[in-house]
């Protein structure tokens, strides 16, 4: 399948948007047939990382073939430190697109990103239609798309230190600012994602969840990315989904989170 070939691509630009908090524009072939929610698998050209790191895709242009991927650097000589240095015109090997990504709903809908599930908000909120709240979360007044998300939406901001927006988490601005929705897209760590899942459940709002675990092949082989869910799996007859072929984003009432 076209889709699982490694594909060289160019960087085309590289900016710095917070503290270790990087944005990049790729030229690449997956713009074609890219939609919010799937992600790309970037290998790092040190030889002595093998598998490739997952990351959201957070732009696409189809017009001129480009890909926009944001990402936080984990940490000193990990690959994501490695894209953080990267400039134009350097190369590197990508799978993509990979993942369903979030079905488009002309509804009423909840964009929720928290920290470094923001950047798959930023598309979704490009390509839906309907009336868009989107919440977003950070840890404190270092922010980033904010400015961008408030062109195609109306964007509520959550920070923990309370330095900006509502003091507290996504669902303490959901609440504060007496917010509604018929759907819910949210991308974000577990616990968040965990205390929207049951807004929605107790709301009987539609509420799609972009899940993250750790990959190694992100094509659907290694069965390392599973999640549980209510049904078994036609693949390996268990109650599991691995997230990285049948997601990352599910229904939250198919998953166990
Ligand atoms: C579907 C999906 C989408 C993601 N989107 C983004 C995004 O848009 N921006 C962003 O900054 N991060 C994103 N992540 C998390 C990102 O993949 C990890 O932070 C990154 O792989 C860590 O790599 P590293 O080189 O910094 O760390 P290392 O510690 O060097 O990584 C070692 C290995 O563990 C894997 N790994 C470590 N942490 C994770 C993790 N949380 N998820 C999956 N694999 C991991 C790496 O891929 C690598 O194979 C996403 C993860 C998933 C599953
Ligand atoms: S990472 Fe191998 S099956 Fe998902």
């Amino acid at each position: 399948m076209a889709e699982r070939r490694k594909e060289l691509v160019e960087v085309i630009s590289k900016e710095a948007l917070a503290k270790d908090i990087f944005s990049m524009w790729i030229r690449t072939d997956a713009a074609k047939t890219a939609v919010p929610g799937q992600f790309i698998s970037m290998y790092t050209n040190d030889g002595s990382k093998l598998l490739p790191r997952p990351i959201s895709i957070c732009e696409i242009d189809k017009e001129n073939g480009a890909l926009r991927v944001v990402y936080r650097v984990t940490g000193p000589s990990t690959g994501t430190e490695e894209f953080s240095r990267m400039q134009a015109g350097d190369k590197l090997y990508i799978i993509g697109p990979l993942g369903n990504g979030f079905p488009l709903k002309e509804k009423k809908a909840f964009l929720i990103g928290g920290g470094i599930g923001i950047p798959p908000m930023l598309e979704l909120a490009k390509q839906l239609k309907g009336e868009k709240q989107i919440i977003i979360g950070y840890r404190d007044s270092d922010t980033f798309l904010d400015k961008e998300l408030e062109q195609n939406g109306k964007v509520y901001i959550a920070t923990e230190d309370g330095s900006i927006g509502t003091k507290g988490n996504v669902c303490d601005a959901i609440r504060e600012n007496a917010l509604n929705a018929e759907v819910i897209y949210a991308c974000g760590p577990t616990p968040m994602l965990r205390a929207i899942k049951e807004y929605a459940l107790e709301n009987g709002i539609e509420c799609y969840l972009s899940l993250e675990e750790r990959m190694a092949c992100g094509i659907g082989a290694c069965l390392a990315c599973v999640c549980k869910t209510k049904e078994k799996d036609e693949h390996s007859n268990v109650n599991n989904k691995r997230i990285c072929k049948d997601g990352p984003v599910f229904l939250a009432t198919e998953v166990e989170i």
